[in-house]
């Protein structure tokens, strides 16, 4: 099982910011926003792990994740030189994904809920089935629209659509086999220039059973395109965090209590961080 992590993309909508860095490291509360997709994959037990961005912000991802063996991982960095869509991720990762399943999360989508993961991952990959979600949102517009019937069998899928198609919106959030490299390959560029991730769905759609699951309210799903989404994730997780004493996304944490590394590696890790509350933490963890 292999994961990816798209994290390049040019952010405009978050300008002046990101004139000088990637959006997926900017904090949310606490720590870079890319710990919380990461998070997801870690608790998913998946630890092969690709992370794609642009050359120059990729100096940084490198930076605070380095080869992923911290956190007991193998992570692998590739570079996109344009955001030409996010199906060429599947692309860039050809040699990576060889012949396996592949969860892709954007590195800007937030996922928070109990048992999260274990409801919606996890059966979704044992399945062996391709899988999108779907999660229901008043105001769906800037975003993949999923309409479905009532054995969720999907009808419509619509990239921002302009007339009312369904509440469901399609999360950053996918799983495909192993043909997915050579179905992205197919696809052309739309008429905003771009290879469409809706069009892989719908090529899935045509020669394959996908699945769609419905996340219920219990989980928040958040995507960080605009300044206001930044400030509400990140006064979300600073309230989560205060109220339990608890961190979200806390990757040495969930490293550990994964059995990903030894008691001596993290005690060895949080040894080497600076004085910080984050390090407070981490010497608390049992
Ligand atoms: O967040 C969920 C939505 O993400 C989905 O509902 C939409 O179907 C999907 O197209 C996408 O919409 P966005 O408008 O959010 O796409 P955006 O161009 O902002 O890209 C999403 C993330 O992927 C963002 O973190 C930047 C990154 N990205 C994007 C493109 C197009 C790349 O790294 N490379 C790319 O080429």
């Amino acid at each position: 099982m292999k994961a990816i992590i798209l994290a390049g993309g040019t952010g405009t909508r978050l300008y002046p910011i990101t004139q000088y860095i990637s959006k997926q490291l900017l904090p949310v509360h606490d720590k870079p926003m890319i710990y919380y997709p990461l998070s997801i994959l870690m608790l998913a037990k998946i630890k092969d792990i690709a992370v794609i961005s642009d050359d120059k912000s990729l100096v940084y991802y490198k930076k605070i994740l380095g080869n992923g063996s911290d956190f007991g991982l193998k992570i692998k960095f590739f570079s996109q030189k344009k955001p030409n869509g996010i199906p060429e991720a599947f692309k860039l990762t050809r040699n990576f994904i060889k012949n396996d399943k592949v969860m892709l999360i954007l590195g800007d989508n937030i996922f928070y809920g109990d048992s999260f993961v274990k409801k919606y991952i996890i059966p979704a990959i044992s399945s062996n089935k391709p899988c999108i979600y779907g999660y229901f949102k008043k105001d769906p517009s800037h975003y993949g629209v999923v309409s479905f019937d009532k054995n969720f069998k999907i009808k419509k899928i619509v990239e921002k659509p302009k007339n009312f198609v369904s509440n469901y919106v399609i999360p950053g959030l996918y799983l495909f086999d192993k043909d997915v490299s050579k179905y992205s390959a197919k696809l052309k560029k739309s008429k905003r220039g771009e290879y469409e991730i809706l069009d892989l769905i719908n090529l899935y759609k045509k020669k394959k059973n996908i699945q769609l699951k419905i996340i219920d309210r219990g989980v928040a799903w958040m995507d960080m395109g605009q300044p206001d989404d930044l400030s509400k994730a990140g006064q979300f997780i600073k309230t989560l965090e205060d109220n339990h004493g608890q961190k979200i996304a806390c990757l040495e944490e969930i490293a550990f209590k994964n059995n990903f590394i030894s008691k001596r590696k993290f005690n060895e890790i949080i040894n080497n961080m600076p004085n910080c509350n984050y390090k407070d933490y981490l010497k608390n963890v049992k």
